[in-house]
């Protein structure tokens, strides 16, 4: 495990997790320094610009500025997710990101859906996991050893793929644990990353502990994402899939906030 105990902070044991409009996560970061007019204004600026580029291609990472006020941002759109979504997403998030961190150079925001961070310091390429909102399901498996096999085997597939050249930092896959059940999941980076940053940070992603024998879990950093869950979340969702989630759909998770 990358990180001790120590470093936890468990705010909400259980918490009703409905994926709606609301942020899944938010960082305004307190050691990073406060904004001036002139930054704010780039910060405006970036924000119009990301928004504009990460709807129509899913990603955008940019600057604004010069000197001392430039302003480094990058937006993301979760890859597989359709592209209206991602616009309305994108849109929410920029906008929201002011409000939620009105006076601070480093700032990030997470839904579901889509990305949005910026900093006056350039980020770009590098990995970062020191800070994470982890969401798992309440519920334990019933057969660790069988699980933890599958759940490794499907993440290492989907991890190269996320890893790979071709896919834009996404990779989905499911497979079967019986005739009746089949475990979804999908991996993430950020598409500044190179392949081997990639994997390092899906790796430590998947180790983390807090969701040890769990049916289902997020890990959420500023330079990846995974989840799996017991029920389809990633589209393409056809109308049995979506009858399917919906049936078997929780919405308890345990949520933890790890910091660096
Ligand atoms: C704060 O700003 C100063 C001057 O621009 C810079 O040298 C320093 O690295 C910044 N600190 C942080 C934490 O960003
Ligand atoms: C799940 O397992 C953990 C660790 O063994 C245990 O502490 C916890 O009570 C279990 N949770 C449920 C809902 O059974």
């Amino acid at each position: 495990m990358a990180f001790s105990h120590h470093s936890l902070l468990i705010f909400a044991l259980c918490i009703l997790y409905v994926e709606s409009a609301d942020p899944s996560a938010q960082l305004c970061n307190e050691n990073s320094n406060t904004t001036t007019p002139e930054i704010t204004k780039n910060i405006d600026s970036l924000l119009t610009k990301l928004v504009q580029a990460t709807s129509q291609s899913g990603y955008s990472a940019t600057s604004f500025g010069t000197g001392q006020t430039q302003v480094f941002g990058l937006a993301q759109c979760r890859g597989d997710v359709p592209s209206k979504d991602c616009s309305t997403c994108i849109q929410t998030a920029a906008k929201e990101i002011k409000t939620i961190c009105p006076n601070r150079v480093d700032a990030r925001l997470w839904y579901e859906y889509c990305f949005i961070r910026y900093n006056t310091k350039k980020f770009f390429g590098q990995v970062d996991t020191g800070y994470g909102m982890i969401y798992s399901n309440v519920e334990n498996v019933t057969d660790p050893e069988t699980f933890n096999r599958a759940l490794g085997a499907l993440m290492y597939r989907i991890n190269t793929i996320a890893a790979g050249p071709a896919s834009k930092g996404i990779g989905t896959g499911e497979t079967k644990l019986s005739d009746f059940v089949t475990l979804y999941g999908l991996s993430q980076c950020t598409r500044d990353l190179s392949p081997f940053s990639c994997r390092r940070c899906l790796e430590i992603a998947n180790g983390e502990t807090f969701c040890d024998n769990k049916k289902g879990c997020r890990v959420i950093y500023s330079s990846c994402y995974v989840r799996y869950e017991l029920y389809p979340f990633f589209f393409p969702l056809d109308d049995q899939k979506l009858a399917l989630e919906s049936s078997l759909r929780t919405t308890h998770y345990s949520s933890v906030v790890k910091k660096p």
